[in-house]
């Protein structure tokens, strides 16, 4: 009966699996810190709950256009399972895998053959070429999958992305509907 588990007691806290290293593409930032880079997968739910935290209020709201005190549960699960055909989503984490410090996805129209990114690059972690890396990679995977377009909407003050997107070739305009958001996009050859 050891799997046993009562529905009014909650389950005695387990022990912290052992870290085990992680595969991933190696990738060393401008400074010098290495980090993995893979696809997101259904176990990284915790770490990504706790990358979120780490974001700092302007990020959020930067990620999210609103904003948000933590990551819920339910949304980090949706995040980390993602449907393969539809959606193309990556981490970059520590070498050991314990911590994600940037994370970044795709979804696909196929109707419109277009992709929208987004992205999200630790604090720490940013300014370091972590963040042209993983939108490299979206660039990549949306021109593999056969999309025309590869586009997302920015916040107009948001000068590190637009930056970001400028240096990769992205074109932008502001949205007619809402000044305060730029419509930053690219054409796949
Ligand atoms: C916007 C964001 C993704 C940028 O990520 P990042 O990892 O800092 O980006 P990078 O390091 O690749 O590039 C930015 C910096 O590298 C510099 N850089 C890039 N390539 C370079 C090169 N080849 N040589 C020298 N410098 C370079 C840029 O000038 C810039 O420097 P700065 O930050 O000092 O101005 C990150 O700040 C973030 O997560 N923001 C919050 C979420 C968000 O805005 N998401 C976008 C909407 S979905």
């Amino acid at each position: 009966m050891n799997d046993y588990v009562s529905p009014i007691r909650p389950p005695a806290a387990r022990p912290a699996p052992a870290m085990r290293p992680r595969a991933g593409e190696p990738f060393t930032t401008r400074d010098g810190r290495d980090a993995l880079i893979r696809p997101i997968d259904p176990s990284d739910v915790d770490a990504l709950r706790r990358a979120f935290a780490r974001l700092t209020p302007d990020q959020v709201h930067q990620r999210v256009f609103h904003a948000m005190n933590e990551l819920p549960e339910r949304v980090a699960r949706w995040m980390c399972n993602v449907d393969p055909d539809q959606t193309y989503a990556i981490v970059a984490t520590d070498p050991d895998g314990a911590e994600i410090r940037g994370e970044a996805r795709i979804h696909c129209d196929y109707a419109a053959a277009a992709a929208e990114f987004a992205i999200a690059i630790d604090p720490a972690w940013t300014s370091v070429g972590l963040g042209q890396a993983l939108m490299t990679r979206l660039i990549d995977e949306a021109r593999r999958r056969g999309m025309a377009e590869i586009w997302g909407d920015v916040l107009a003050d948001n000068g590190a992305m637009i930056d970001l997107v400028t240096r990769l070739g992205f074109q932008r305009q502001r949205r007619a509907d809402d000044a305060t958001v730029v419509r930053a996009w690219r054409a796949l050859e």
